[in-house]
């Protein structure tokens, strides 16, 4: 198995990413059978939960991408969040999903959210693989769906990057804190 030195332990096998993707994916298909719902993937790192989730999505729906980013290079988030929401993408009237990798502070998905909400969707909901509620700086927030709630660790693979490394792990691994201390 491909296991960087960098990484102290894995914390969600790929056996078990698989087996809670099928479940929510499963959760979504019953909710949204006749929706013909838009999912919203959030790059960059939601793109390989992203591709997994909406196979597991068993009905009629459509996909488009935005990118969002808090995070610059390192583990602590900037606390400024830049959006780029396409100008093109129609969310009028739509039932929108919003993918995410990790819900952390939560300062990313409450700036889209709101953002998404001017632009007058049917419904709007979010769903996140990952969260560390402990980390939360917007009080209360929360995803409608949640895939599994971890420790106030910083995580990567399955997408989730530290300084754009380690997206390609097909697991979510704790990184070794020298690595960015
Ligand atoms: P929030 O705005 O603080 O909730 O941050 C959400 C974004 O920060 C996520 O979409 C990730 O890109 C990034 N992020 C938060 N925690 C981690 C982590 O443990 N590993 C990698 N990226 C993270």
């Amino acid at each position: 198995m491909y296991l960087p030195d960098e990484i102290e332990k894995i914390l969600i096998t790929e056996e078990e990413i698989k087996a809670k993707v099928a479940e929510m994916g499963r959760i979504l298909t019953k909710e949204y059978a006749d929706k013909n719902p838009l999912f919203i993937c959030v790059l960059k790192g939601s793109v390989v939960f992203f591709a997994d989730l909406m196979r597991e999505v068993k009905c009629p729906m459509e996909i488009n991408f935005l990118k969002a980013s808090s995070y610059g290079s390192s583990t602590v988030s900037a606390g400024t969040v830049s959006l780029d929401v396409g100008a093109e993408i129609n969310f009028e009237g739509r039932h929108v999903v919003i993918v995410e990798d990790i819900l952390d502070t939560a300062r990313t998905l409450y700036s889209l959210k709101n953002e998404l909400l001017t632009r007058n969707p049917a419904s709007l909901r979010i769903v996140t693989l990952l969260d560390k509620p402990s980390r939360r700086v917007v009080k209360g927030f929360t995803a409608d769906y949640t895939g599994i709630a971890i420790e106030d660790h910083f995580v990567v693979g399955y997408g989730l990057d530290y300084s754009e490394q380690f997206r390609n792990l097909p697991y979510v691994g704790i990184l070794k804190p020298s690595v960015y201390s």
